[in-house]
């Protein structure tokens, strides 16, 4: 049983990632790697980093802004802002208010959504709920990281993957059978530790030996992960499919989670796509976790890729460990 009254879909995109790059040469100066072992194992080649002490919202703002003018509408046309991230500016307030602060969205209610580099379809699988019945019309949705200040750069494991950047989108009432068509949200609790920040939480508070013991930077079980990711992000997306009785030869891109080019691949092996259908580029940004795929749907967007009518999957899984993929039917004008 659905109250469905409207279809939601993307009005409007918007990206922005810091201007300061970070290649794997710089990295080598680091930590023991290099840079051939970083491109063949992950397909990265530089991430983008803001500058110390730059907060998420401020970066959140410029893709924010850019996903309002697309979109054609005003700050002010805001019901609610969405914000997915795991590098909130602070515990309280919610970096959702004060990104609605920095737009002037005075209208907008607005509140954070911690499901890691899944969260910006799990944000999007919400707002479609808001617009479907009704009660909002315009909704912002934002991904966006400042990672390099939770990334522990002594760490090859981890430091070699991942960037800063924010995408958003500004989701409301499209024509029927159009916008979102489908989502699937998953998530496996018994997988926490495999990727987690230990401490400066409830469970671990903040001490002196906390922070020499650097608990306050991402650890994780790589392969664990690797594992996960291979075999959920196919599935996630048939999943939706079958939701909605669509077959995987239906798509027309997939948008999948920047973390890694054998994930990806192998993402695209299990629903028989080929690469050119793939959107790619985690070359240039590594993972930005809740920002990789609003970013590249919105990058997508600039180097006109999408066509209206198109089928686009997204699909990202990340800690938690979460999963959450999103079928939609592009509905703007290729301008
Ligand atoms: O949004 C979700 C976030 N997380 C992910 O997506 C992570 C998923 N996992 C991965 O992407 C991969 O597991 C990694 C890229 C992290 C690691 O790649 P891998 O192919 O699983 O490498 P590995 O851990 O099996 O290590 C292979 C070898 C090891 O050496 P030995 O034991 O074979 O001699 C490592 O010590 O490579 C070594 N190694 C490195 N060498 C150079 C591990 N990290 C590095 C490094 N540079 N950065």
């Amino acid at each position: 049983m659905t109250n469905k009254r409207h279809n939601a879909g993307i009005l409007g995109t918007g990206y922005y990632v810091p201007e300061k790059r970070i290649t794997n040469r710089d990295i080598e100066k680091m930590v023991d790697t290099n840079d051939a072992w970083i491109v063949e194992r992950t397909g990265i080649r530089e991430r983008r980093a803001a500058e110390p002490g730059t907060p998420v919202s401020e970066i959140a703002c410029k893709a924010a802004e850019m996903a309002i003018e697309d979109a054609g509408v005003r700050a002010e046309d805001l019901d609610l802002i969405i914000f997915a991230t795991l590098t909130p500016d602070y515990y309280i307030p919610s970096t959702a208010c004060v990104l609605q602060m920095r737009l002037g969205a005075a209208k907008a209610a607005a509140f954070d959504l911690e499901a890691a580099c899944s969260g910006f379809v799990y944000a999007s699988a919400i707002a479609a709920q808001f617009i479907e019945n009704g009660i909002y019309k315009h909704i912002l949705v934002v991904g966006a990281e400042v990672l390099s200040n939770m990334v522990d750069w002594e760490d090859r494991n981890t430091c070699i993957l991942f960037g800063d950047g924010a995408g958003a989108a500004v989701y409301g009432a499209v024509p029927e059978g159009e916008g979102i068509l489908a989502f699937d949200l998953g998530a496996d609790g018994t997988g926490g530790d495999t990727l987690i920040v230990p401490a400066g939480g409830s469970a671990q508070p903040t001490t002196e030996e906390s922070i020499k013991a650097r608990q306050h930077f991402m650890q994780m079980d790589g392969k664990a992960v690797f594992r996960f990711a291979v075999k959920v992000m196919g599935k996630t997306v048939l999943d939706a499919l079958e939701k909605i009785g669509m077959d995987k030869s239906e798509i027309d891109h997939l948008i999948p989670h920047q973390a890694n080019i054998r994930i990806v691949q192998a993402a695209a092996k299990r629903l028989d796509m080929p690469m050119d259908k793939v959107f790619v580029n985690l070359d240039k940004y590594g993972n930005t976790s809740a920002a990789s795929i609003p970013i590249a749907i919105a990058e997508a967007q600039r180097e006109h890729r999408f066509k209206k009518g198109d089928v686009i999957a997204l699909a990202g899984f990340g800690a938690g460990l979460t999963w959450a993929s999103c079928i939609l039917r592009w509905t703007k004008e290729d301008k």
